[in-house]
């Protein structure tokens, strides 16, 4: 049996059970669920799906509210018991992996009935924010590669796919009243070659946004499979695209910026006059309309206060709200656009520097700078998202090896997929009272030094899978672990993910 992530509790039965094609269903709920997931088993096999009334289906499912995931009963039929659609996409995943590996395959096969062991699965999961993130800024991603990125959640049982949809380098989501954040904050006349540091520039165009229609149909997409999509606009930093659409939104609006050629952290942030604020609470407002019922990112990264400190307006502005820093500054963005969101039914989550101004205590926040950073959220009463960059930055070298194609630091910035396993959610700091402000945890895939599908399948494989385990919770010793890795991998292999191998570099 290989179940990656490990379930919690497995008894196994004697003998296997056969399935045959056509699977007769018997669901009297969730039939969307189900189909989505024939839709993905018949991508890889000749294997359908036909619903039934009948009580001795090949597969039956059974409401029991009590149940957090699911129950998994093989043993000549298979009967799923569980609360609500997430413990069916659980159920019918793990009843996925349990089959043949060719179940996954890329292509394809002729394959029109499997084998599975019987067994009883009780399981579930140890957090509710299973969250792997997607910068889709950096570099576009066509639909299509991000479905397929959601295909590989699915596998690993992860449940939120954070897009991170502007930066200095693009903007990626057309808004209706501002048509230049796309036509023109979409695209740049050049990137880095190599690393940012080398200094070397290419002239090749690069860009491409996404419609409200494609955005929609991603979320429907990612719905059926138990996903949530965290939509992120990151202001008022990391701004660059927005001020080279609409220089009057920056802080030297008479100059014309290019959208912007360099990897790292522009200076170039929006300004604070009303206008800049009601435009950022008109654009994230829109984003949440996009995502009804989504937790919406509203970014407050690395947003460097060189242009307000030199700025009069800034000046006059924390003269009036009695401000000593300009970096309190940003506080008027977070304090706004959260209340914006919450009065539509949102949940916000911020990054972690929104702690150092004011921040609702409402918004949760993500911790990427540190584990620390997320223990003393967690005191000052938020709910956090641990993504500390040490263990779970999918863009830093996943060895020491000089080989490892270029990442965004130099080694000793090195996190190995064993690394990754060693990672424990919890901070042990925290009381059991204080822990319960823990949400989860997401692994991040900034995308400057990934530029193609398959340098995408490298630095998150198996690095995802591990933290997946991680997440679920139930990792085990890591000797335990790497053999069912090995078989996890043969399975990705016929996937066609471009993983990185476990020994190369080691
Ligand atoms: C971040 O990595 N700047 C959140």
């Amino acid at each position: 049996m290989n179940i990656l992530p490990k379930p919690q509790q497995v008894t196994t039965l004697e003998g296997t059970t056969t399935l045959h094609s056509p699977l007769r269903v018997c669901a009297r709920e969730w039939r969307d669920e189900v189909r989505a997931w024939a839709e993905d088993l018949a991508k890889s096999t000749h294997i359908e799906v036909e619903f039934v009334e009948e009580d001795d289906a090949d597969i039956v499912f059974n409401l029991a509210s009590d149940l957090d995931g699911y129950r998994l009963h093989i043993d000549g039929q298979i009967r799923v018991q569980c609360a609500w659609s997430d413990g069916v996409v659980q159920a019918l995943t793990s009843l996925r992996l349990l089959g043949p590996a060719e179940l996954y395959s890329a292509q394809r096969v002729d394959l029109t009935s499997f084998e599975v062991p019987n067994c009883e699965i009780n399981d579930w999961p140890a957090f509710g924010w299973r969250g792997a993130h997607l910068d889709v800024a950096r570099h576009f991603w066509d639909l299509a590669t991000i479905k397929r990125y959601v295909d590989l959640l699915v596998m690993h049982k992860l449940n939120i796919l954070h897009l991170h949809l502007n930066d200095d380098q693009g903007w990626r989501v057309e808004i209706p009243n501002w048509p230049k954040l796309t036509s023109v904050g979409g695209w740049r006349n050049g990137s880095p070659v190599g690393h940012e540091d080398d200094n070397v520039r290419d002239t090749v165009r690069h860009g491409g946004f996404y419609t409200r229609e494609e955005l929609e149909d991603l979320t429907h997409y990612c719905a059926l499979r138990g996903i949530s999509i965290v939509p992120e606009i990151d202001l008022p930093g990391h701004a660059q695209a927005v001020v080279a659409a609409y220089p009057e939104l920056g802080n030297y609006p008479e100059t014309q910026l290019e959208v912007w050629e360099h990897w790292g952290i522009s200076d170039h942030v929006l300004n604070v006059s009303d206008t800049a604020l009601d435009f950022a609470v008109e654009v994230v407002s829109y984003v949440a309309s996009i995502f009804p019922n989504a937790t919406v990112h509203i970014g407050g990264d690395e947003c460097p206060t060189t242009e307000w400190e030199v700025s009069d307006l800034a000046a006059s502005v924390m003269e009036q709200h009695g401000f000593e820093s300009a970096q309190q500054l940003q506080g008027l963005f977070t304090s706004r656009l959260s209340e914006v969101l919450e009065e539509s039914g949102h949940q916000v989550i911020a990054w972690d520097e929104v702690l150092d101004a004011e921040v609702p205590e409402t918004t949760v926040i993500a911790a990427w700078r540190s584990e620390e950073k997320g223990v003393e959220a967690a005191l000052r009463g938020h709910y956090v998202v641990m993504m500390p960059m040490q263990y779970l930055y999918f863009d830093w070298l996943s060895s020491e090896n000089p080989s490892e194609p270029v990442a965004v630091h130099p080694a000793p910035f090195v996190t190995t997929w064993e690394k990754v396993y060693s990672y424990n959610v919890i901070p042990s700091e925290l009381n059991s009272l204080q822990r319960k402000q823990i949400l989860g945890a997401q692994a991040q895939l900034w995308t400057e030094y990934i530029a193609t599908r398959d340098r995408m399948d490298y630095m998150a494989f198996p690095r995802l899978s591990a933290f997946a385990e991680v997440v679920w919770g139930t990792k085990e010793e890591l000797d335990s672990f790497r053999p069912r890795l090995v078989r996890h991998l043969a399975r990705l292999s016929l996937a066609g993910v471009q993983f990185r191998p476990l020994d190369s570099g080691e």
